[in-house]
C-alpha cells in the first residue's frame, strides 16, 4: 500500500514537540557528537514548529520557523528521519512551511544550510547569500527565498 503523508503545526512544549526533538537530536546533533541543552529549546517558544507525519500520525520530519523581522522568517532545524530521506518528504515539508510563512505575512525565508544540504535547498529555488561560515563546528552557507504573496487571509 502506498504511504500518505500530512504536514501540520506542532504546539511548543507538548509530547509532539518532544517527539520532534528526538528526531532533531538523532539527525542534526548526534552525527556531530553534540546534544541539545534545555536553554537551546527554551527560546523556541516564539517559533512556529511544524511536522510531517504518516497517516498513522507517526512523525517522520520536522522544522522550525523563527520570525526575525516583520518580513523575514528563518527556517531552522530541518530534519527528516533517516529511513525517510530521499523520498520527497523534505521537499513536501519545506513547501508546506513556505505556504505557512506566506499566509502569516512573511515575504522571505532565510536559513543556514549545511554544505551537504545546499543542493537540496538549491533544488527548491533557495539562493546563496555570502560566504561559507562555521556553525555547530561545520561549514554552512546562508540561503534565502522570496515567497509568493498569497491572496488567502
Ligand atoms: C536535507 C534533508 C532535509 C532533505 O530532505 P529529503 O526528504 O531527504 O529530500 P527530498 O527527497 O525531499 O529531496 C528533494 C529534492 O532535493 C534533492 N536533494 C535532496 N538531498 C540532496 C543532496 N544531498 N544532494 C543533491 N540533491 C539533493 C532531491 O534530489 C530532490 O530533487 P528533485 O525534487 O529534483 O527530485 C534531509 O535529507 C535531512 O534531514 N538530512 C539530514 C539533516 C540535514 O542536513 N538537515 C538540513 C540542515 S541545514
Amino acid at each position: 500500500m502506498e504511504n500518505t503523508f500530512f504536514c501540520c503545526q506542532i504546539d511548543f512544549a507538548t509530547s509532539e514537540a518532544a517527539e520532534a526533538l528526538i528526531i532533531r537530536n538523532e539527525i542534526l546533533r548526534k552525527p556531530l557528537q553534540l546534544s541539545y541543552n534545555p536553554e537551546d529549546i527554551e527560546h523556541e517558544w516564539d517559533s512556529v514548529h511544524l511536522g510531517v507525519f504518516l497517516s498513522d500520525h507517526t512523525m517522520i520530519g520536522t522544522l522550525i520557523l523563527k520570525p526575525l523581522t516583520q518580513d523575514v522568517i528563518k527556517m531552522r532545524q530541518v530534519a527528516i528521519s533517516s529511513e525517510w530521506q530521499g523520498r520527497g518528504i523534505g521537499k513536501l515539508l519545506v513547501s508546506y512551511s513556505e505556504d505557512f510563512a506566506a499566509k502569516l505575512g512573511f515575504s522571505s525565508i532565510e536559513l543556514h544550510a549545511r554544505m551537504s544540504a545546499v543542493p537540496f535547498y538549491t533544488s527548491l529555488e533557495y539562493q546563496i547569500k555570502g560566504d561559507v561560515f562555521s556553525e555547530v563546528g561545520i561549514e554552512h552557507l546562508k540561503m534565502f527565498k522570496y515567497l509568493n504573496s498569497t491572496s488567502e487571509s
